[in-house]
């Protein structure tokens, strides 16, 4: 056998199964179109539907390497040579075109032919009811009878991946490593026997049966071929090498962990163990994180955290304590990025994103290291509801807690874990306040199972329609009646009930003799529209003929937000990158709130970009078409789907075509140019990873532009500066409190600014005028100046329509200068008044041009 590098038997792979008429397809995402799915688990899932029989395929052969990703086994990576999160797998795929045959002559040929591996290392093993792929293997390749191995449906049969889907009965082929260890004494040594000795190189799955919800079997329309080959294993097959580490997918990544750590790897097998989980896992999270997976408590983002949490762990086994798993990104990024160009694209963003969580964790980790030595201490072990704090509280997640526990050596018992996680979901969701749906709707049992509301709101803003059914405090009742508010199904209705983000419509309900007002709308079950109405005249009775009529200001800001919101998810995919997804959204007449995916704040600049960006494609006035597909058409054609879809839907897609294609049952404006124009009011985060963005667009904008014009007219009047100074002279005003602070801070303003004349008995008074002094400082500054004279001081503060002033007299002077008559005396003059003790006094006037004639008069006025 050749030594070949990962890159050659990638390629060697490809192109034996063009050449056997197999279109060659990248990689998918990670992150599968498939509600059943967290992630893509194997090579087929991109193909599920085909598989499947739920959409037709374009290619009958298929071959591809597809990024996987599993995390079922995870305690084990690092453990062994061949568990791993992240992994890939090469596949041949046949939808209804060859089947077992060619398949295993295939497989077969590849291996022998191509990589060069001696017949007399490859095993096979069949489903023990699978007499044909027995006969293929033993009378078309030759395998003599002991090296296929008939087994059961634990081992060979493969799939559904999901809960139901295709799935059947495979054969797998193993490679021999001659590693003698565990092999039986005195047998022979088999796939059966030693699994140590055997590698399962390939898999190659007849995909002839689709599993149903209660597990019972189906056969599809097609005979399909699904085989997945792990290019981990095959890269040890070629290279020499037992362990899947020692191959060069992961030899440069674990140098970069030796430079980093000072650990050599293989010399210590506990540190071995550390090094392979961040080997293996540093691969994981620099692919998820490039496809826009950020840290979080849920989902898709849960896993992440608890890979990276778990890689630390192992660094800190190492010795590190401090953020470094983001050095390693480079070593994957070099050695997969030519095959995976989204690694080198997001690469800054996974090193930004991993650093922070690194951060982050390594304080709450501390703390929770030392409560959980502390809970063990005392209760001599852990308990569920320990491991639950550990986990809300601390961030450590379950997995590690029991991998500590481990470690110590401490007993540890989590059997009610979910029931801690669960009602703590309960307490957040209840937080959030959806009782909405919480309630049951009892008499919608009432109507026939078939019926359905239609909705004729995309077209018509009014429309004729009947009384089907009215409740009163969830119960139906015959008529409803003045000041009543029932809730009321028509047959036909121009209302959008809230859904996808869009809030309900509201508007009237007019027929014979009386009117409601029709405050809120919701879909009680699918199709079943509700019309909360308070009755305003006359009374409703069921079987009524009604005139329907729609608030069409408010129903038309709407759409525009509707639309806009999707211009702006369009508008931050191009300018933020493809890993934006939308996490929640909400679309009201005065505003929209969008969340998506992302994992910093967005600059001034980048907002401006977007807001370019959306009104750009406001002003083009391009036409918004719709149109209903079904979901397979749907993505196929590229619309951003969320995962809310099945497949065999049929669905509605908004496009603005060169601009934006979605799923959306929501009501939008018929050109971009309705929107008249949008504008971001605030960017900010929501949880980590999720940003939120809120938008205003038509009306809403001049009633902000007015807002604006009137708090700028307002400022040009207290300022009396002309629109274009305003600024400047804020800023001048700004400079000069500053100033004063310092002055005053200093005590220097009572020097500078206060002059001082000499009565005729000899006394000196000192005084001084200010601009916008507060009258407490007034007083700071009278006292520092008796402090070091002896006198009187008057003191004057002039604000825009008044003057405030203290006076102040030194002790010995009061019997014959009372400060409180002085300020009284003043404050006549000022138009206002004033009082005090004999040595302190403070005072207030309306005329604060008056104080020069004040000044003028002092003599007389202290007197
Ligand atoms: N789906 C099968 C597997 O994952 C073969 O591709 O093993």
């Amino acid at each position: 056998m050749r030594y070949m590098t990962s890159e050659e038997i990638r390629e060697a792979f490809l192109r034996f199964f063009e050449k056997k008429g197999h279109k060659i397809l990248p990689s998918a995402s990670l992150i599968p179109d498939d509600p059943q799915l967290l992630f893509t688990v194997a090579g087929m899932v991109p193909f599920k539907p085909i598989f499947w029989g739920k959409v037709e395929p374009v290619y009958t052969r298929i071959a591809t390497c597809q990024k996987c990703l599993r995390t079922v086994d995870i305690e084990n990576v690092g453990k062994t040579p061949r568990h791993h999160t992240f992994f890939e797998m090469l596949g041949n795929f046949s939808f209804g075109d060859y089947f077992k045959e060619e398949a295993i002559e295939w497989a077969w040929e590849f291996l022998t032919q191509v990589l060069g591996v001696p017949e007399e290392k490859l095993w096979v093993s069949v489903y023990e009811e699978d007499e044909e792929a027995f006969r293929i293997w033993n009378e078309k390749i030759g395998l003599p009878e002991r090296k296929i191995l008939r087994m059961g449906k634990e081992d060979n049969f493969w799939g559904p991946a999901g809960p139901t889907g295709p799935c059947g009965p495979d054969t797998e082929i193993f490679y021999d490593t001659g590693y003698s260890e565990g092999c039986p004494d005195g047998e022979e040594c088999t796939p059966a026997n030693s699994e140590g000795r055997f590698v399962e190189i390939w898999n190659l799955v007849f995909t002839e049966y689709y599993q149903d919800e209660k597990g019972e079997l189906h056969p599809l329309s097609r005979k399909n071929i699904d085989t997945g080959a792990g290019l981990e294993r095959f890269c040890a097959m070629m290279q020499g090498v037992y362990s899947n580490f020692d191959t060069d997918l992961f030899k440069p990544i674990i140098e970069r962990i030796e430079d980093l750590t000072s650990a050599v790897y293989k010399t210590d097998e506990k540190k071995d163990i550390s090094i392979r989980v961040i080997a293996d896992h540093i691969r994981a999270i620099t692919f998820l994180i490039s496809e826009g997976i950020f840290p979080s408590n849920e989902g898709r983002g849960y896993v992440l955290r608890r890979i990276i949490r778990r890689a630390m762990r192992h660094g800190i086994l190492l010795g590190m304590n401090e953020p470094f798993l983001y050095k390693i990104v480079d070593a994957v990024v070099n050695k997969m990025g030519k095959i995976y160009p989204e690694i080198v694209q997001g690469e800054k963003m996974v090193k930004e994103v991993l650093s922070a969580e690194e951060s982050r964790f390594l304080r709450t980790l501390e703390q929770g290291m030392r409560v959980f030595d502390e809970l063990a201490e005392q209760k001599g072990k852990i308990e569920s509801q320990d491991a639950f704090k550990l986990y809300d509280t601390y961030g450590l997640p379950l997995e590690l807690t029991l991998e500590i526990a481990k470690e110590k050596g401490v007993e540890i018992d989590v059997k009610d874990f979910d029931k801690y996680m669960a009602e703590q979901q309960k307490k957040s969701r209840l937080a959030t306040g959806n009782v909405e749906f919480a309630k049951r709707y009892d008499y919608l049992d009432e109507l026939p199972t078939s019926f359905r509301v239609k909705f004729t709101g995309y077209e018509k803003l009014e429309d004729e329609s009947e009384v089907v059914l009215i409740a009163k405090e969830g119960r139906t009742v015959e008529e409803a009646y003045e000041k009543d508010v029932a809730e009321v199904i028509f047959s036909v209705t121009p209302f959008y009930a809230e859904k996808g983000g869009q809030v309900a419509d509201t508007g009237v309900a007019e027929w014979k003799n009386g009117k409601g007002f029709v405050e809120y709308v919701f879909e009680a079950s699918e199709g079943i529209v509700v019309h909360r109405i308070k009755i305003l005249e006359g009374k409703l009775r069921k079987g009524e003929k009604v005139i329907l009529k729609v608030d069409k200001k408010r129903r038309e800001a709407t759409m525009r937000n509707h639309t806009a919101t999707h211009l702006l998810h369009a508008a931050l995919r191009r300018i933020l990158g493809p890993h934006v997804r939308q996490a929640g959204s909400l679309v009201a007449p005065e505003r929209l709130r969008f969340d998506f995916t992302h994992y910093k704040s967005l600059s001034k600049e980048e907002i401006m970009q977007i807001e370019n960006l959306v009104n750009e494609w406001i002003m083009e006035a391009i036409p918004v078409e719709v149109r209903y597909t079904s979901y397979e058409e749907a993505v196929k054609s590229g619309v951003i789907a969320l995962f809310t879809e099945k497949y065999g839907d049929v669905v509605r897609v908004v496009e603005v075509p060169g601009v934006s294609k979605e799923l959306c049952g929501g009501t939008h404006v018929r050109n971009t140019g309705q929107i008249g124009l949008f504008k971001i009011l605030s960017e900010e985060s929501v949880s980590s990873g999720v940003r939120r963005i809120e938008a205003v667009t038509g009306f809403e904008i001049l009633k902000l532009v007015r807002d604006y014009e009137f708090i700028i007219s307002h400022l040009k009047e207290i300022l009396g500066s002309k629109e274009d100074e305003i600024v400047d002279r804020v800023l001048n005003l700004k400079k000069k409190v500053k100033e004063l602070e310092k002055k005053l801070s200093q005590g220097k303003i009572s020097e500078e600014t206060v002059s001082e004349r000499r009565l005729e008995d000899g006394i000196r008074v000192y005084y001084g005028i200010f601009d916008e002094v507060d009258v407490r400082h007034l007083g700071g500054i009278a006292d520092n100046i008796l402090k070091k004279n002896r006198g009187i001081v008057v003191l004057f503060s002039r604000f825009e329509n008044k003057v405030s002033l203290v006076v102040k007299v030194s002790d010995e002077l009061t019997d014959k200068y009372n400060a409180s008559t002085i300020a009284r005396n003043i404050a006549k003059l000022l138009g206002g008044s004033g009082g005090g003790r004999k040595n302190f006094a403070q005072a207030g006037g309306k005329r604060p041009e008056m104080i020069k004639t004040v000044l003028e008069q002092l003599e007389d006025l202290l007197r």
